[in-house]
């Protein structure tokens, strides 16, 4: 396993948008452990592969410590409420600012054995559901902000 470098707001990579991932071979494991890894190195709750460089449709989310979600191919499939709270991301260091998500999601992927699965998250999970995959079509959360707060504002 690995620590990966963070592309940081202004790299390429973050604006592109991801292909899909057709089949699940031994380089896109090691790429969901690395991942992980560099996710928790850096005390984040989710990371998108175009975060570190690789333009696939894969991300991992972990807002509750020990419960990664691997997505690979992730789809939003429903969505309902609303909620508005703040949101930072790995890529845009010592920045935060509040956007509009739905309260509660239900995402389609694919495990790292290719099995379909659904998971569905409320509040900060799906918060975090949203942020990584508008990763993977190129959006950053600073694209939706309603507000921007400045660093050292609270
Ligand atoms: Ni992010």
């Amino acid at each position: 396993m690995a620590k990966l470098n963070i592309r940081r707001i202004g790299d390429d990579a973050l604006r592109k948008v991801c292909r899909p991932v057709e089949e699940i071979t031994p380089r896109i494991v090691t790429l969901l452990d690395d991942m992980v890894d560099t996710m928790r190195a850096a005390d984040g709750c989710g990371l998108a592969a175009p975060q570190v460089g690789i333009l696939r449709r894969i991300a991992v989310v972990e807002v509750e410590e020990g419960k990664v979600i691997e997505l690979i191919n992730p789809q939003i499939i429903a969505t309902a409420g609303e909620q508005q709270e703040l949101e930072g991301c790995l890529s845009i260091p010592g920045r935060s600012g509040v956007t509009k998500r739905p309260r509660h999601v239900t995402v389609r992927a694919m495990d790292r054995n290719g099995k379909v699965f659904e998971v569905s998250g409320s509040d900060l999970l799906a918060r975090a559901l949203c942020h990584e995959i508008d990763h993977l079509d190129g959006h950053l959360f600073v694209d939706r902000a309603v507000r921007m707060l400045d660093e050292g504002d609270d």
